[in-house]
This record gives structure tokens, sequence and C-alpha cells, in this order.
């Protein structure tokens, strides 16, 4: 081969033309801070805005952590507001962009010289093209078992996918369960780990109890443009990429955009924010498309499942506000008994809004007013030490931990009748035998996992 065609086949096989420089987080730190009183929360909420801070988690109740992103321009001055306001914190990353390089180090990307068939791997996290190049593999290796849909088109023109497996001679009958990962460009863990899945349940043989009577539709990346964004731009967007009314803040919160209690509590008219709900309900067209199939298929889908990172929790409805839907204490226990799977990394269990944070227009509240009984938001592994920059050698880990949940899941689905979920009204009061208490709930103010 010449040398002038070698050339031409690297450099085409290089990232693909970045049109803004990708951004640097080197000197940025991370400082995680405990605010001791609800004064103190505030004023770290203020002192954030003004500073115009990236706040990678609120902190939810005084004593719990708030992480945020520290400017090596602003370390100097923030250390004197902290001093001054006498606010301990501690330096969780000491460099961000050191932990973002760390995060993907392992080269098991560059694919091999004989074709491999995908480049799929779970030491590592990947680009869109290697997590659709599985998902079409599986489909043309396995056709009797996986079905590659195409549900649309993302802003950028992207395909949205979802993999139906069903070992059903007339898929589209039984009970089926929806999984859905990367509504967040930055959680990587969340298609790592729902990908992972996909490979468990396809293939591994010892698995296959887990396809019987259950159909399964997974989505493991529902903004595809934010997450190529997170690759090649800025490792921190969270949104779609979608123009807004201001030229220099593109896109919307796709967990803000979804149509139900749409730009309530916890939600942004500004799109600088990074809660920005967009303009209207299902304003972007990945959450159009996705809802548009998922209402398609609600009689079959009884469990809704989507991915986030991260704090370790499991979030039950509603998430708008401290709503408890009637039948909470049964969702409460198919969480109670998922996470009791667990063995290495410890979920906290309870009503979205308490537990974090009010937030408007998440799928999960969704997905649970159109009917389907059992919605959960999971926000995986860690509680802060890496943060979104969780590295690849705990994908592997998160997976392992999580699979078993999914049996449990598998046997509540299985069994389920075609009851709807009754029309009884929600109710701000937790439902009687439920155990958690209601705290005095602060939407989020900036930006969440
Ligand atoms: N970290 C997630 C977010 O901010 C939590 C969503 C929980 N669900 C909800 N409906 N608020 O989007
Ligand atoms: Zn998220």
């Amino acid at each position: 081969m010449s040398l002038l065609l070698l050339l031409t086949i690297v450099a085409l096989q290089s990232s693909p033309a970045i049109s803004d420089p990708a951004v640097s987080y080197s000197g940025y730190k991370v400082w995680a801070i405990s605010p001791r009183t609800n004064e103190e929360n505030q004023f770290l909420g203020k002192m954030s805005q003004q500073y115009g801070l990236t706040v990678l988690r609120e902190a939810r109740f005084v004593n719990s952590s708030m992480d945020l992103v520290i400017p090596p321009t602003l370390e100097r001055d923030l250390k004197n507001v902290m001093d001054n306001a006498n606010i301990p914190f501690v330096v969780a990353i000491n460099d961000l962009q050191t932990a973002i390089d760390n995060q993907n180090s392992n080269n098991d990307e560059i694919p091999n010289s004989r074709a491999a068939a995908h480049n799929m791997t779970w030491t590592n996290y990947h680009r869109l093209s290697n997590i659709y190049g599985y998902m079409s593999y599986l489909a043309t290796t396995y056709p009797n078992l996986v079905t590659l849909i195409n549900i649309g088109t993302s802003y950028e023109k992207r395909p949205l996918y979802v993999l139906r497996i069903s070992n059903s001679s007339s898929p589209g009958t039984n009970p089926a369960i929806w999984i859905d990962g990367g509504i967040h460009a930055r959680e990587w863990i969340s298609p790592a780990t729902v990908s992972y899945f996909i490979q468990q349940l396809v293939e591994v043989p010892a698995n296959a109890k887990l396809l019987k009577n259950v159909d399964w539709y997974i989505m493991p990346v529902m903004n595809p443009d934010g997450y190529e964004y997170t690759f090649v731009s800025n490792r921190l967007w969270r949104k779609t990429r979608s123009v807004t009314s201001n030229p220099s803040c593109p896109g919307v919160d796709p967990n803000r955009n979804f149509g139900y209690k749409w730009g309530g509590l916890g939600t942004s008219t500004n799109p600088c924010s990074d809660i920005f709900k967009g303009t209207k309900a299902f304003s972007e067209p990945e959450t159009l498309a996705t809802s548009n199939y998922i209402l398609g298929k609600s009689s079959q889908i009884k469990l809704y499942l989507t991915f986030h990172s991260y704090g370790q929790y499991a979030l039950i409805p509603y998430g708008y506000d401290v709503v408890y839907p009637p039948d909470y204490n049964d969702m409460l226990a198919l969480a109670n008994k998922a996470v009791s799977k667990f063995t290495k990394y410890q979920f906290s269990v309870g009503n979205s809004a308490a537990l974090l944070y009010a937030a408007a227009g998440g799928s999960d509240d969704w997905a649970k007013s159109i009917g389907i009984k059992y919605s959960y938001t999971f926000e995986l592994a860690d509680t802060g030490a890496n943060g979104f920059t969780l590295p690849a050698s705990q994908i592997l880990p998160v997976g392992q931990d999580f699979f078993p949940a999914l049996e449990v899941f598998v046997s509540q689905v299985a069994t389920t009748t075609t009851v709807r979920a009754t029309t009884t009204k929600p109710t701000t009061k937790l439902p009687t035998t439920a155990t958690s208490k209601k705290p005095t709930i602060t939407p989020c103010r900036c930006i969440c996992p």
C-alpha cells in the first residue's frame, strides 16, 4: 500500500472535524462541600450562581454533598469566600482534565486489522459508532432474537435506535420491559451499563431465562448528539444539541422535556441553563420519537427503567414534586427487592423529589403517567469520588452488580396481568405503609445528575 493511501485512510479514520475547540478542564478542581445549615446551603447556591460555577451535584439536605467545578482563575477568590463564610470543603478531584484523560485510558477502541465484527468492549467507554455497530452486529448475528428498530432521527440527524430482544414467535405479545440510557450526555456509565445488559441478555446462554415470557426494548443512547459532543468538544455537556433562541446556548435538558407536568419545579426557561425545559413539551426530536414509540407499545410495556449517573439512587415517581402515586408502595417494594440484589454498590431508594430534588418533565414521571405501573430512574455509581468521570475499569463491576436486579424485574413483569395503573388521585401524603419521611422540598437550582 502506498504511503499516501495509508495516510489518507488514517486521516479518514480519525475523529470528525470539530467546529469549536475541545474544552479543557486542565487545572479545574472539583470541590465537595457539605453545608451544615440551610443558610450555608443557600449561601453556596448564591455563590455558584454569582460566579457562574458548574454544579455537578446539588446538596439536597444539610450535610449531603454539593460538588462544584472550580476553574483555576477563580480558585483563590473562592477559597477566600469560603474561608470568610467559614464553610469547610474537600478537594474531591484535584485536576478534572486528568480525571477525564484517565477515565478512558484503555486503548481497546483501536480497530484491529482483521476487521472485527464489532468494536464493542466493556473495559472502555465507546463512541456512538461502536455502540450502534454492536447493535447491528447483534441484529444480523441473532436474527431470531434481536431486531434493530430505527425510531427516528436526532436533531443533528443521527438515527435513534432501539434494540428489541424477544424469543417469542410473535414479538409484541409478551409483557415487555423498556430500558433507556444516555438521556444525559455526560453520564457515560449509563450507555455502557445498558449496552452491557444487552450483551448479557443476547450473548450469554445462561441468561436465556430472562427472555422467557418477556420482551425487551432497549435504547442505550437516547441523546446521541449530546453523547458525541462529550467526546469531541465538552466532556461535561448534559443536554441535547438543538438550536435555541440564544445562539450561544444550544440544547435542551431532555429530562425536563417530557410531557407530564412539563415546566414545573426544577426547570428553567433560560436556554443557557443546564435544566432548560425547551420551548414546549417534546420540543426535542429525541424525546418526541422515544415517547411516541413507547406510547405505541404502552399496553405491552409493564416496566420503565432509565439509567443516569451519579449518586447511587433508585428514584421512584413522582419527581415533579413530593407526590406519591396511589400504588407507590408496590413500586417501593419492587425497588427494594431489586436493590437488595446489589453486593458492591449501595443504593438509596425513595421518592425522587424527596430523596434528590423536585424536577418536572422527567421521563420516569411521564412513563408513570401513561399507565406504566413500574417506572424508575436509577442513578448509577459512584457517590461523587469520580462523579461523571467514573473510570472505565468500573463499567464491568457496575454492570455485574446491577444485572441480578433485572431478574427481579422479570419475575414481576412476567406475572403482571394487563391491569393498568389505577385512576385514584396521587397524593402528597406517603401511602400509609411506606416508611420514609417527607422532607421540605427545595427545587434543584442549577444542574443535577
Ligand atoms: N438526575 C436526574 C435529573 O435531574 C433525576 C431525575 C429524576 N426524575 C424526575 N422526574 N425528577 O434529571
Ligand atoms: Zn442524568
